[in-house]
């Protein structure tokens, strides 16, 4: 190969390696927090969970989880360790929140209804505060 093709190809991967870097090829690439608060009100989790690593409150017992026997729903700002000791967390609450999966032999009581990118985003950004408050 001449001495311009050595350098051509060269530059090739190394345009390669920067576009894979820029396009999120980072493995912890930690979530949009602003968008995962975001999703979290507009999809009223806050109407059971309260969240207070981020200043959300407990919410009023709704009236719904008073029923006999009924789980109450936990702050959100720790997650149990029945779901940070999947090999997956974030996976798990992915497809437990679209009722593919289930926690203590129950789905969970409300189907997330935003896209899957939303839904990944606000999984990853609970595990990551769950880590961050189990240190
Ligand atoms: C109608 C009430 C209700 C709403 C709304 C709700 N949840 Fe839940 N959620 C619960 C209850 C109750 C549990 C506890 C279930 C159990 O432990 O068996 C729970 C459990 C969870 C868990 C597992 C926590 C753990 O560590 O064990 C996660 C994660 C979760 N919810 C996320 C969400 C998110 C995100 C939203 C908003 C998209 C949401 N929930 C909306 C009632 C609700």
């Amino acid at each position: 190969m001449s001495i311009a093709g050595k350098i051509g190809s060269g530059l090739a991967l190394l345009a390669v390696l920067g576009f894979a870097l820029g396009l999120g090829g980072l493995p912890a690439q930690a979530a949009d927090q602003a968008k995962a608060l975001e999703s979290f009100k507009d999809r009223k989790c806050t109407e059971c969970h309260g969240l207070t690593s981020h200043g959300i409150g407990k919410p009023e017992k709704k009236a719904e989880a008073e029923e006999e026997g009924e789980k109450e729903a936990p702050d959100l700002a720790k997650l149990s360790d029945e779901v940070m000791k999947k090999a997956d967390p974030a996976a798990f609450i992915t497809a437990y929140l679209k009722k593919k999966e289930k926690l203590h032999d129950k789905q969970h009581k409300k189907m997330f209804k935003g896209n899957m990118e939303e839904l990944k985003n606000l999984s990853e950004f609970l595990v990551e505060g769950a880590k961050k408050k189990a240190k």
